[in-house]
């Protein structure tokens, strides 16, 4: 797939990118989660302030691993992602999930009751950020919790190579209290932000890694 009329043109390189990785990507992070006891602690918090009655949207849900992390800890998830190669490979290892291709900006529901973005806000220019946290207010139904992860710092990480494919891919870190900024000038109430170190020999954990929680 290519250039989709009217979406922000850095749209098109984002998913011919993670197209091209998709398995590479899928094969190398499967098991990240295991070995990140920080992460699911987090993922099991915002799982409990959710709570099982409502629906969750994993924005950027990429292989399906987190996806199914938070079904297993009880919600009623779904993915969403702008890579049709990710949705193909997420929907092949987590049959039974539903995953879509979309855009994190553009999630077109109302009435949820929590949103992951779990590394995805990384490939989202900085100047289109208020916009898509306003988007995500919206989605979500009063009280419902937002939960961010991503890299932290101020540069943008290019990459015109991964695991042996030709990308076009911006990896952006951000910072904590920046995105808190934004997201209480979106209309959330931030609840919670953690940022844990760099954990050494990870590929994954290998910047320091922010996570942050907020409310609707
Ligand atoms: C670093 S991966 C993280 C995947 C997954 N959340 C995880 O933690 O394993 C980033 C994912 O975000 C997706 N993505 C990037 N920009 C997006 C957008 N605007 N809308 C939806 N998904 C997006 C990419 O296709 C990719 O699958």
């Amino acid at each position: 797939m290519g250039r989709v009329v009217g979406e922000p043109p850095d749209r098109s390189a984002t998913r011919a990118g993670y197209d091209a990785i998709a398995e590479p990507y899928a094969a190398t992070f499967r098991d990240e989660l295991d070995r990140a006891p920080l992460d699911r602690a987090v993922l099991a918090a915002f799982a409990e302030l959710v709570g099982p009655d409502a629906e969750v949207v994993d924005a950027g849900s990429g292989p399906g691993g987190v996806t199914a992390h938070l079904r297993d800890l009880g919600l009623r998830v779904r993915g969403v992602d702008l890579s049709p190669g990710m949705v193909a490979l997420a929907r092949r290892e987590h049959p039974d999930l539903a995953f879509d291709v979309g855009d994190l900006a553009d999630l077109d529901v109302t009435g949820l009751g929590g949103i992951v973005a779990w590394y995805s806000l990384i490939h989202v220019p900085p100047a289109q950020l208020p916009g898509v946290l306003a988007g995500f207010h919206r989605a979500l139904r009063p009280g419902g919790q937002l939960l961010l992860g991503f890299q932290v710092g101020d540069d943008v990480s290019h990459h015109d190579e991964a695991f042996g494919h030709r990308v076009d891919l911006d990896f952006r870190r951000l910072r904590p209290d920046a995105v808190a900024t934004l997201l209480a000038e979106a209309g959330f109430a931030v609840t919670a932000r953690a940022v844990r170190e760099p954990v050494a020999g990870s590929r994954a954990a290998a910047l320091p890694q922010a996570f942050l929680m907020a409310q609707r």
